[in-house]
């Protein structure tokens, strides 16, 4: 059975919120999903799985430094995560105030690695976004957000 990894990094619990939040919308499309903390998260640990989905608060509208250390050390496996299934989503305190971007920072780090990802022309049109804890809005897209995910990385496991 192909398996995700949710990795993420929260201080306040917001992101960490939505981490579980997509890893329900994963299970229940019959994908096997681990949800880690980054700091849980070697970069070695990134090879074992179908698909990647990182999460992080917006800090000056970039991710946190934690994540951003985590990616910089997969450069030892650059070329060996193509065709994996990227994602990302972010958590922020305001509208405007750069989740959107965190979100586009993770996404691009996914596609430098040669990974596959998949926006929404619905829900949140780049992965889940919340303004600090996630309402039912962002509950039902990071559900949504799981289930897609898990439909690519069946697809491209077939
Ligand atoms: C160092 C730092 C920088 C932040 N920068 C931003 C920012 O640029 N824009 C914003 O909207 N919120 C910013 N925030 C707020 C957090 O992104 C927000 O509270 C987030 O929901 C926290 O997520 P967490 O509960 O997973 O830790 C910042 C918070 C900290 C501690």
């Amino acid at each position: 059975m192909p398996k995700v990894l949710i990795c993420y990094y929260s201080r306040s619990g917001n992101t960490k919120a939505m981490a579980y939040m997509i890893a329900d919308g994963i299970r229940s499309a019959d994908v096997d999903v681990d949800v880690k903390k980054v700091a849980d998260v070697k970069p070695a640990d990134l090879l074992r799985y179908d698909g990647l989905v990182f999460g992080s608060p917006t800090y000056y509208g970039v991710c946190a430094a934690e994540l951003k250390s985590l990616i910089d050390k997969s450069v030892k496996y650059h070329g060996k995560l193509c065709c994996k299934v990227g994602g990302a989503f972010a958590s922020s305190a305001n509208v405007g105030g750069g989740n959107e971007t965190t979100v586009l920072q993770l996404l691009q780090a996914h596609l430098i690695h040669g990974m596959v990802i998949i926006g929404d022309s619905e829900g949140d049109h780049y992965g889940p976004v919340s303004i600090e804890k996630p309402n039912k809005r962002v509950e039902k897209d990071c559900k949504e957000y799981g289930k897609k995910i898990a439909w690519l990385v069946k697809k491209l496991s077939e």
